[in-house]
């Protein structure tokens, strides 16, 4: 059975989209299967893949409102072992569409889990990773109920361990109410400056407050990272020797072996 994976952060800017595409394309290139839904009507993770985000009939809008299967809506990348749910602007409807339907919070899980196991088994994803929009609204509220664990990736700046708290109370609520077994994966340090006592600061605050939760493996600040999306490509194929893509190579490594451990 894969690990749901759910990417979020409502406050927006912080690195979830680069964190998801680059996250899951280095897993891929680990010989591991992946599957990636771009959960946010802004589908930069689709355009980051290199995919247009169009409406084709079988995006992540479709899984939500329709009775389509996901099976229907997943689609190939670039990189072996990678594939994708794709979004579009549609997706901004979801958000109030969903409001009137009886089971509005557990769509998605109900989607990927259909009925007897999981709707795409044959596929033998290890993880789906759900990249979230930078709200707390329904949609990121499907994506922490069809999930294991979420990600939180992290500024250092000032207002980051504010905004974490509001976070903390939604991935709660969502814990009481639907999801008993939610975990929290780990909290990613992102677009990290040594140089910035700030950052430094923020960094010792979260390894004091969340201790081993919070990755050894930070993603340092890198004008490649920001340049990468608009060639449609992960940092590792963009760019394999710059510091982002060592930074998401580690992170992905990490991430396996966190992963291995507990299981
Ligand atoms: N390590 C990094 N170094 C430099 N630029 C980065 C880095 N990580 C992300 N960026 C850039 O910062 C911007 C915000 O990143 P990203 O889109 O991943 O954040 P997000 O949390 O998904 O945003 P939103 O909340 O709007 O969905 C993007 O332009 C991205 O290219
Ligand atoms: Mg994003």
């Amino acid at each position: 059975m894969p690990k749901v994976i759910s990417i979020s952060n409502q406050k927006g800017g912080v690195g979830k989209t680069t964190t998801a595409v680059n996250l899951s394309a280095c897993i891929a290139q680990n010989g591991i299967r992946v599957l990636l839904i771009d959960a946010d009507p802004q589908a930069n993770a689709t355009t980051g893949m290199g995919i247009e985000a169009r409406d084709d009939g079988n995006t992540v809008y479709e899984l939500l409102i329709s009775d389509k299967p996901i099976t229907e809506c997943i689609r190939k990348t670039q990189i072996e072992n990678l594939d994708i749910v794709t979004s579009n602007i549609n997706l901004v409807a979801a958000e109030l569409e969903l409001v009137s339907l009886s089971n509005r919070e557990r769509i998605l899980r109900d989607k990927i889990y259909r009925l007897n196991g999981f709707d795409f088994a044959d596929k033998k994803y290890e993880y789906v990773f759900i990249d979230c929009p930078p709200s707390l609204g329904l949609i990121t509220v499907n994506a922490l109920n069809a999930a294991n664990a979420v990600l939180i990736p992290v500024q250092c700046e000032y207002y980051a361990l504010e905004g974490l708290s509001q976070l903390l109370n939604t991935i709660k609520m969502v814990k009481n109410s639907f999801n008993p077994a939610l975990s929290i994966e780990g909290y990613l340090l992102t677009m990290f400056d040594s140089r910035l006592r700030l950052a430094n600061q923020v960094e010792a605050e979260l390894r004091k407050f969340f201790g081993e939760k919070v990755y050894t493996t930070k993603v340092a600040r890198n004008v490649k990272i920001g340049e990468a999306p608009s060639f449609g490509k992960p940092i590792t194929i963009y760019d394999p020797l710059c510091t982002g893509a060592h930074n998401y190579s580690e992170l992905a490594l990490e991430f396996i072996e966190r992963n291995k451990e507990k299981k």
